[in-house]
């Protein structure tokens, strides 16, 4: 199916990439990164020049997230997966919560159930209906997920939780364009790949004092085998610094430096008005056109980082995303695998413009209605 369709050349998006993660990263910022020669490629992450794109890059993140001045920012090698694990062993106590919604939002999950002495417990939605959390006596450690990267939901409210509870969110596809308030959270992280326009491989944590106490806390405590590497205290350590633990890739650190001072340039009210903006656009797409549904039905829990958009069957989304990939056109609008969903997931990232998704909704009718009069 499709194998005949060729994309009309006014419609080429000036960029292919609609994937949600990795995800667009500028050519300019990749241009700007070759120029700086000799001076951070293969120089020593903690001389100087390394540590100042660190320290810009912690610092603008304070000023987008409008950060409370006693939170850290810290980073460190491995991304939200490892991150999972260093929480569970230096940030939980023993019975954490988890509000599961998506693939994500499980292996968060799971990884906690794979430590002997933790005894998680969950409140599970069908993948493709949202999920606020909620306050829940008598756990330690609650965990969400502000955009399940899987499904395409994003919660819309955090509860304010008490002074033993620690309010983690994995942020890792929401941060920068679906805002929260600060003062509700404990422990907020992501990889910086999606709409932070990095490499992977790098976690990015805001933590509050209470977040901070507790790691440091937990650190101290020897009864519990936590290997060097894994250690949260050693990350808050180094950050303070501007410096990693161990060896990071600079150029990752250096695309998110340059994707927080672009996003600054407009500020967090300006980044969400323009995503929601963008959102609309795929929403009303989808419900203009009697082949397609927004795959989240409850309005308010779309996101407005991925945009999930269903299919009628016999129109097979996995040709056609062959065939624009083939062409050059259009990459990695796949579905998530394990949704087994005649689906498409777009990225729609601070970076992909207004106009190129605009592009990518023609495109795909175009290819569809070929179909439909053929
Ligand atoms: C919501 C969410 N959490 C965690 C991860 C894992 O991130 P990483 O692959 O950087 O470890 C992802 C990856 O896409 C994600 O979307």
């Amino acid at each position: 199916m499709f194998e005949n369709f060729k994309v009309p050349k006014e419609l080429i998006p000036s960029d292919p990439r609609f994937g949600v993660g990795p995800s667009l990263i500028p050519v300019e910022a990749v241009e700007k990164l070759a120029k700086t020669g000799h001076e951070l490629l293969g120089t020593s992450h903690r001389k100087e020049a390394v540590r100042k794109v660190v320290k810009e890059m912690q610092d603008g993140l304070r000023t987008y997230f409008k950060l409370p001045s006693d939170y850290e920012v810290i980073i460190g090698n491995g991304g939200a997966t490892l991150f999972w694990d260093m929480i569970g062993l230096g940030m939980v106590e023993k019975n954490p919560y988890h509000f599961i919604c998506g693939e994500f939002s499980d292996k968060w999950f799971r990884a906690n159930k794979n430590i002997p002495w933790l005894k998680p417990d969950a409140k599970r939605v069908e993948f493709g209906q949202g999920l606020n959390p909620v306050a829940m006596a008598g756990h330690d450690f609650l965990a969400c997920t502000l955009n399940e990267t899987s499904t395409g939901v994003m919660l819309t409210d955090l509860p304010n939780v008490d002074n033993e509870t620690i309010l983690a969110i994995d942020a890792t596809s929401g941060a920068g364009q679906i805002p929260i308030d600060f003062k509700k959270s404990d422990l907020y992280y992501f990889s910086p790949q999606k709409v932070f326009a990095s490499e992977g491989g790098l976690y990015v944590a805001i933590l509050s004092p209470k977040a901070i106490e507790r790691a440091l806390r937990i650190g101290k405590d020897n009864s519990r085998f936590i290997p060097e590497s894994l250690k949260l205290s050693h990350a808050i350590d180094y950050s303070k610094q501007n410096q990693t633990y161990n060896t990071p890739a600079i150029s990752t650190i250096f695309f998110l430096n340059e994707q927080v001072k672009l996003m600054n340039k407009l500020g967090e009210e300006k980044v969400v008005s323009e995503a929601k903006r963008k959102a609309e656009l795929m929403y009303g797409w989808a419900k203009e056109k009697p082949y397609l549904n927004a795959f989240i039905q409850e309005q308010k829990f779309r996101s407005l980082t991925v945009a999930t958009i269903d299919i009628e069957e016999k129109y097979k989304v996995d040709d056609l995303a062959a065939v624009l990939r083939s062409q050059g056109v259009v990459y990695d609008i796949d579905a998530y695998r394990k949704l087994g969903r005649n689906q498409y997931r777009i990225g729609m990232f601070h970076n992909v413009s207004y106009e190129n998704l605009e592009k990518l909704t023609q495109i795909i009718s175009l290819a569809i209605e070929s179909e439909i009069s053929l």
